[in-house]
């Protein structure tokens, strides 16, 4: 078995899955909202120390701004359903991301729900909302910049991500049948093993999610050197 802390995840899908049942795209967010909890309790079942989903990329803003008013209001939805039982759990929220460009109503569900589970240490629960991996880069490089650093070490860099304290993924998960990484997590995917799913993600359930972790263990995982 490899050993297993860190998990991201592409929850695409969702609005495919609703067309296909001639429902509105928003109805596919919805059940894909909904799927974040059983997928979260799964990974805090298996012991897992951190996942982080992708919920909102920094390229999502070109969406009709329908689509995208949705979105902003989901956290709302789903912390109101969720946050008192993933607490009790010992979940803890985090968030990647640029966090001021995002509705003030938004940011602040997000920061609620970070500051009410800062002490838990169960399963960190980590939302990339208006993640881009190339804004990270370069927010991180501005902020090394301004500390006067004129040369970097990869640890400086590292710190200067904002998965600083987070150890770098170990297994990356698309589900909605696409093969792309879509501007997520470049630096912290670069030992990563990778798996593709084709199912949509409001359909992806726990056992798929243990299927994934079935094949990532059957990798032969090698860093480089040689076993
Ligand atoms: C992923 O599902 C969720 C977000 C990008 C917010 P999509 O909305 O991309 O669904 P598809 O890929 O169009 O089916
Ligand atoms: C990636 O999915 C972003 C999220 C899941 C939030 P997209 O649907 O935006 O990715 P592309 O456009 O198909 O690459
Ligand atoms: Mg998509």
């Amino acid at each position: 078995m490899n050993s297993l802390k860190h998990v991201a995840i592409i929850m695409d899908g969702n609005g495919r899955w609703a067309t296909k049942q001639n429902k509105d795209r928003t109805v596919g967010h919805h059940y894909g909202s909904e799927n974040v909890r059983e997928i979260a309790l799964e990974a805090l079942d298996l012991g897992v120390e951190v996942v982080t989903l992708y919920a909102f990329s920094t390229e999502n803003w070109k969406r009709p701004q329908k689509e995208i008013d949705y979105l902003m209001k989901l956290p709302a939805i789903f912390f109101k359903k969720f946050l008192k039982e993933l607490n009790e759990k010992g979940i803890r929220i985090r968030t990647i991301g640029d966090l001021s460009k995002i509705p003030e109503k938004t940011r602040k569900v997000m920061e609620n729900a970070v500051e009410e589970t800062k002490n838990n240490t169960k399963l960190i629960l980590n939302f990339a909302l208006n993640y881009g991996s190339r804004d990270e880069i370069v927010r991180a490089t501005n902020s090394l910049i301004q500390q006067g650093l004129t040369s970097v070490t990869e640890e400086d860099f590292n710190n200067a991500l904002d998965t600083r304290d987070l150890p770098d993924v170990d297994l990356l998960i698309r589900t909605g049948g696409d093969k792309r990484l879509s501007n997520y997590l470049l630096w912290q995917l670069a030992y990563a093993e990778l798996v593709f799913v084709d199912m949509e993600w409001p359909r992806f359930g726990r056992e798929d999610f243990n299927k994934c972790i079935e094949d990532f263990n059957q990798r032969q995982r090698r860093f480089g050197g040689l076993v």
